[in-house]
């Protein structure tokens, strides 16, 4: 739906000089001035930390509305692929904007399965690294070491790119349980092609060699969801480092390990771990739910209400909705109560009717209650964000291949505004 009441043009006058920058518009309507003769008509750059206000490219991926509450995938919204899709055709989605037909959900199918073995010297690197180690770092380290061996001489090609994103999505899911297998010194399972791919991620994590590990349907089915709901976000902070890195002309590789980094923040996709240990805190009593928000109100306290506010949704998170719902559901088909639930129904509870988040348009995002089921899944704490990054990789990737193809993508190379000394004289080290 594009705007036919959207100028075409907007009148920046700055000191006595005037320009007329083109105006963009998007398919559902947004609207971005064009400033890319800025600097070189007024001598101006903008200046916008954090890039609130600054569209860095033109996607077809993924459309996000934070006023409404909006978040779809090539156009379908995400409760409709939350009810009806499976995180191996959000993949497809996510990469060719279509949904595929059921020839090409086969060959990808067979394809994200049958490439999903790392080669076997890779495993020496989990070794070399602490058992203490987080699986993030650990995850991000195995995820570069993928480009020691695919590499290619020259220019990357589309095939070999295509190629390359398979490898990325089949192997995630054996790094990031190799990671954890590490940590508990357990032998790694090799993947098993006769699963899906959300059960072969639960054998590779829970099953050994000494005994038949049978995968739960509820819990692969509730990860699949946690997958489709993590596949991709638009310009995030991650996403925005892997389209940063390949902008450069780094492999694609090079390029997701450090979205991987990126999203191991707090503020980011680390969130949903702090989120668990915020509300253990409260249950081992160290603080009441009451006392802990006013702790959050205060600034200088540098507490934060964990799972609240976004930069984008001043609105419900569509995904945080979707998974409290999820939460009692997947409690109840596995006949498990959890009393960080109901602190975490309480927190929201008081963040809903208190004037600080209420000013501010804080609510739940997608970290709020994911936690509460990855934990319920048996996923441990210090795993739920490399989950994260399993969901995220299809997104990751799509932006990649599609900055490739922008024409108008250029290296990521922002400017500043300097506010250090002027000019001045070196000394030597005996007269300063
Ligand atoms: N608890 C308490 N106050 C908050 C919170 C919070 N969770 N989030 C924002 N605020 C306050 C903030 O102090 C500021 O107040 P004031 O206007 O008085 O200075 C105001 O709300 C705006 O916040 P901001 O930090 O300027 O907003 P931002 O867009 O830069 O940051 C955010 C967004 C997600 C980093 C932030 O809301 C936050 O730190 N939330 C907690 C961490 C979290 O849950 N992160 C996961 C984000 S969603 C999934 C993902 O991205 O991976």
């Amino acid at each position: 739906m594009t705007d036919s009441a959207a100028p075409s043009t907007a009148k920046l006058t700055i000191g006595d000089k005037e320009i007329e920058l083109p105006v963009l518009v998007g398919t559902e309507g947004e609207q971005a001035i064009d400033i890319r003769a800025l600097r070189s008509a007024t001598g101006a750059v903008t200046f916008d930390p954090g890039l609130g206000n600054t569209g860095s490219c033109e996607s077809k991926i993924t459309f996000l509305n934070g006023e409404k509450g909006i978040l779809r995938y090539g156009g379908y919204p995400i409760e409709q692929l939350a009810e009806h899709s499976s995180f191996v055709e959000v993949m497809w989605l996510l990469i060719h904007q279509e949904l595929p037909n059921a020839e090409q959900h086969e060959s990808f199918t067979h394809h994200v399965t049958y490439h999903s073995m790392i080669h076997e010297d890779l495993k020496r690197l989990f070794a070399s690294l602490p058992k203490a180690g987080h699986p993030m770092a650990v995850c991000a380290a195995a995820v570069g070491a993928l480009s020691t061996y695919y590499q290619k001489a020259g220019p990357q090609t589309a095939e070999q790119n295509w190629i390359d994103a398979i490898r990325l999505l089949a192997k995630i899911p054996t790094i990031a349980a190799y990671s954890y297998k590490h940590s508990i010194g357990q032998p790694f399972m090799y993947p098993r092609n006769d699963l899906s791919y959300a059960a072969n991620i639960l054998h590779m994590m829970f099953a050994t060699p000494c005994e038949p590990y049978e995968v739960n349907p509820v819990i692969a089915k509730a990860l699949d969801l946690l997958l489709i709901l993590h596949a991709d976000h638009e310009q995030n902070c991650s996403t925005s480092t892997v389209r940063t890195v390949g902008s450069s002309g780094a492999n694609i590789f090079a390029s997701v390990s450090a979205g991987i980094s990126a999203l191991w923040g707090p503020l980011h996709g680390g969130a949903n771990e702090a989120v668990i240990n915020m509300l253990e805190s409260i249950r081992d009593g160290e603080r009441s739910a009451k006392e802990f928000m006013e702790l959050a109100k205060q600034k200088d306290s540098g507490v934060r209400l964990m799972g609240f506010g976004h930069r984008v949704y001043k609105n419900y998170d569509p995904r945080a909705k979707i998974l409290k719902n999820a939460c009692d559901e997947v409690l109840g088909q596995l006949g498990q109560t959890d009393p960080l639930l109901e602190i975490a129904q309480e927190l929201e509870q008081i963040a809903l009717s208190d004037s600080y988040f209420i000013e501010r348009k804080l609510y739940p995002n997608v970290d709020f209650y994911s936690g509460i089921i990855y934990k319920a899944l048996g996923i441990p704490s210090d795993m739920f964000t490399v989950f994260f990054a399993i969901g995220r990789m299809p997104g990751w990737i799509s932006q990649w291949l599609e900055s490739q193809q922008d024409p108008d993508a250029r290296i990521t190379r922002p400017r500043q505004i300097y506010q250090g000394s002027n000019e001045r004289d070196y000394k030597p080290c005996t007269e300063r």
